[in-house]
């Protein structure tokens, strides 16, 4: 399969995160192609996590796509059949990333690295520029994938591995934004 590795990745959690931990406030969108698969499945997965945590008020949380073809749209019915199954709602309405973006949020997590690289050509600043992370660097469990896969023309099995990863890359990624935080600030 084109997006696995024999050796595992290594993945590193990036910099900027040091930055943003223990912060009262963290704006986070998830980015992928189309906005109906990936991000708005990390979008609610995440969400559902951080109420979980009671930390509601300390979180901005939203998804883009960088193709705007399925603005207005609900999620995939096929993503939202498989999260539904994990017990989460996807009611996101696609839209695309737009420029204000980079400035209404901290942190902007692509889901592969064509997102990555167009989300990184597009920052206005050199500051924006390091917003821009991977999804999969999150991602502890599964050291043989180097992204989370765009699972449209997979059946399945694409959306359970997507599903999968995003679970483990949600929870450590909020893990590393809150570790050693005082949960009264
Ligand atoms: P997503 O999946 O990027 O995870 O939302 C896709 C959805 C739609 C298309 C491609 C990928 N598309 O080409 O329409």
């Amino acid at each position: 399969m084109r997006h696995t590795h024999i050796e595992p990745a290594g993945h590193e959690i990036p910099r900027i995160i040091d930055r943003l931990r223990c912060l009262s406030s963290v704006k986070v969108l998830f980015v992928c192609l189309g906005n109906i698969c990936r991000s708005p499945a990390a979008e609610g997965i995440f969400r559902d996590l951080v109420e979980k945590r009671d930390l509601t008020d300390r979180f901005v949380i939203d998804s883009a796509g960088l193709y705007g073809g399925h603005a207005g749209d609900l999620p995939d019915r096929r993503m939202r059949v498989h999260a539904f199954q994990r017990g989460y709602s996807l009611i996101h309405r696609s839209r695309p990333v737009r420029i204000s973006d980079f400035e209404d949020f901290d942190l902007i997590i692509g889901m592969d690295d064509s997102n990555y690289d167009r989300l990184r050509a597009f920052a206005p600043t050199l500051e924006d520029r390091e917003k821009v992370v991977r999804m999969i660097d999150f991602v502890k469990g599964f050291p043989q994938y180097d992204c989370v896969p765009d699972p449209y023309y997979d059946g399945a099995e694409g959306f359970e591995t997507v599903l999968n990863l995003l679970e483990d890359g949600c929870s450590n990624l909020l893990d590393t934004l809150t570790a050693g935080c005082d949960p009264e600030k």
